[in-house]
């Protein structure tokens, strides 16, 4: 099935205001599970970036499990960290997490040595691939580990209504046709190996590990 780009930048504030409610515990929880099973060694990075940060769930997820970490936050949606924003405050993490708006491939923040740059289901948003993997090439050193975690588009439009129907049924109607917009504009495995091999970061390890769910995990320099 080709891909179908979605809206790239969430900005919308009925959208934002039901994705920034949505419970998406299970889905983050195992983000930031596999992160650790992933990078054992590496369980309190001093400096992460997370990019496309939206209401801020998975940073303040990390924080909670890894409080020696400072988070850098980006997001080039200005409601979605409004929501981050009080999110971040409720939890009282203001000291640990930082927010700021930027839409990539501009990085409008000032940017420092990261141990760690993580992202979730920001990728399939990027009308170009290419730019997210290019951020990550420009800020990251030879040392920073990459973890990326987000949607594998599915085979079919009968599929992506299927996984649809399977897992967000209960959810309201924006956020089920926000999910079905979404698994059209993910990426496929090869083509992320693809993107991956244009940037010659072969070693990273792909691996599809749900029926709708990829990760993307490595050093810059092995
Ligand atoms: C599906 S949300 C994921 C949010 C968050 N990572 C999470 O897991 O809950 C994708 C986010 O990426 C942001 N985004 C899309 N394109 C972007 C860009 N070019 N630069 C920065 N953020 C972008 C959107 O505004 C949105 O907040």
């Amino acid at each position: 099935m080709q891909r179908v780009a979605e809206q790239e930048v969430m900005d919308d504030w009925e959208n934002v205001e039901a994705y920034a409610n949505a419970d998406f515990s299970v889905a983050h929880n195992e983000v930031i599970s596999r992160y650790q099973n992933t990078f054992q060694h590496l369980l309190n990075p001093a400096k992460v970036l997370d990019l496309g940060c939206g209401a801020a769930d998975i940073a303040i997820r990390f924080s909670q499990t890894s409080p020696r970490s400072q988070i850098d936050a980006v997001d080039a949606s200005a409601p979605m960290l409004a929501y981050a924003e009080q999110a971040v405050r409720i939890a009282g993490l203001s000291q640990k997490i930082k927010l700021y708006e930027s839409m990539l491939p501009d990085c409008h923040w000032p940017t420092q040595i990261y141990d760690l740059i993580i992202s979730n289901s920001l990728l399939h948003h990027m009308t170009h691939a290419e730019d997210f993997w290019q951020v990550i090439k420009t800020i990251a050193h030879a040392q920073t580990h990459i973890f990326v975690v987000d949607l594998c588009r599915p085979d079919s439009l009968e599929q992506a209504a299927a996984l649809t129907q399977q897992h967000m049924a209960d959810a309201p109607e924006i956020l089920q046709q926000d999910f079905y917009n979404s698994l059209l504009a993910a990426y496929t495995l090869d083509e992320v190996k693809d993107q991956l091999d244009a940037f010659n970061w072969t070693h990273f390890h792909v691996e599809k590990y749900s029926d709708r769910h990829m990760m993307i995990a490595g050093r810059i320099c092995p």
